[in-house]
């Protein structure tokens, strides 16, 4: 099978598509035929090794994690709900690749209603976002600051806080403008041109992924008691206190029943994961690059198989 491989850590250079062994099929788990993988900013991390969990910290390792498919064999003895030829999403280790093994406890099922490219647009965003707006226990009174609300994360915590009926204040680049309208966002802040503090006050809740002066200048139109959620590890303390905000550093659970009720709402079109790139498998290093580079403006998903 093809499978998108690094040998060495590093840039988008030590990518290759390689040909390699089917995954051998392990105890409780699934081989899947991969339809359509996800490309998350973590995969070029991983590549980079400055992200480097276990599962993704050794090479040589076939890159990716969300994906979309269909479950050619499962495991004998696996209890499991799931069987051959059922169309299954959720997140593994190597998902770039046409066939991939994952623990049956991780498979949620593909709703007939959503292709299997959002559905493999949905696993680290979706669950990103359903669990920020749980956190922040977003709903009808509180205003919210989506930063790069054109995002992957960003565009579906936009939805999901519309859903619950907050403001949503949204930054984003031009190229995002028609999709943040088309989802009905309360207003829109172009970050390249204009400072968003000097537009934006009395926020409850900032959702950032960008550290630094961003950061520092949400601290500002914060109200007292409101929330900076931040996705990337950074929070400085010291001005949280100073603005009298809660500082909270996201960490995002894999669980497949919040991945579940996501689906169900992309199947009934009240989400759309905002998939602005289709490209190849043989093209995976120009999808890394477009999201290194900030030029994805969305999310960029592999067609597989
Ligand atoms: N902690 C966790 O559990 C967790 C989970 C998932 C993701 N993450 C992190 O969350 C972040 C978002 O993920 P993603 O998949 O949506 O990433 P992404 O595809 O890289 O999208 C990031 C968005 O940020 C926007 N942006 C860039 N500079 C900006 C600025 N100065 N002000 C406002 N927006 C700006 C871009 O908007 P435009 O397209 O409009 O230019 C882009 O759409 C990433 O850093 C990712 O690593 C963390």
């Amino acid at each position: 099978m093809k499978a998108a491989r690094i040998h060495q850590f590093g840039g988008s250079d030590t990518v290759a598509i390689e040909e390699v062994e089917v995954p051998k099929l392990k105890p409780k788990h699934a081989l899947v035929r991969v339809v359509a993988a996800g490309v998350n900013p973590v995969d070029w991390m991983v590549r980079e090794h400055s992200y480097n969990p276990r599962g993704a910290d050794r090479v040589p390792m076939t890159l990716g994690q969300d994906f979309a498919g269909i479950i050619e064999r499962v495991a004998p003895g696996s209890r499991s709900q799931f069987r051959e030829g059922d169309e299954v999403f959720g997140e593994a280790w190597g998902t770039f690749a046409e066939e991939v093994s994952v623990p049956v406890k991780d498979l949620v099922r593909k709703p007939a209603g959503i292709d299997f490219v959002t559905a493999a647009a949905l696993p680290m965003p979706g669950l990103t976002a359903w669990q920020i707006v749980r956190t922040a226990r977003v709903s009808k009174r509180k205003r919210v600051l989506v930063h790069g609300a054109g995002g992957p994360v960003g565009s579906l915590v936009a939805q999901l806080a519309k859903r619950k009926g907050s403001y949503v204040i949204a930054t984003a680049s031009r190229s995002n403008f028609r999709f943040l309208r088309r989802i009905r966002v309360d207003e829109v802040i172009d970050y390249e041109h204009g400072r968003f503090e000097e537009k934006v006050s009395d926020v409850d809740v900032v959702i950032e992924h960008l550290g630094g002066d961003v950061q520092k200048r949400s601290f500002r139109v914060l109200k007292p008691g409101g929330m900076l959620i931040n996705l990337m590890g950074e929070i400085d303390r010291p001005a949280a206190r100073k603005a009298r905000v809660r500082g909270v550093l996201f960490g995002m659970k894999y669980d497949t029943r919040d991945l579940a009720r996501l689906a169900a709402l992309a199947a009934d079109g009240t989400i759309d994961p905002h998939v602005s790139k289709v490209l190849s498998l043989d093209e995976v290093r120009m999808g890394l690059d477009m999201n290194q580079r900030g030029r994805s403006h969305g999310k960029v998903v592999l067609r597989v198989g």
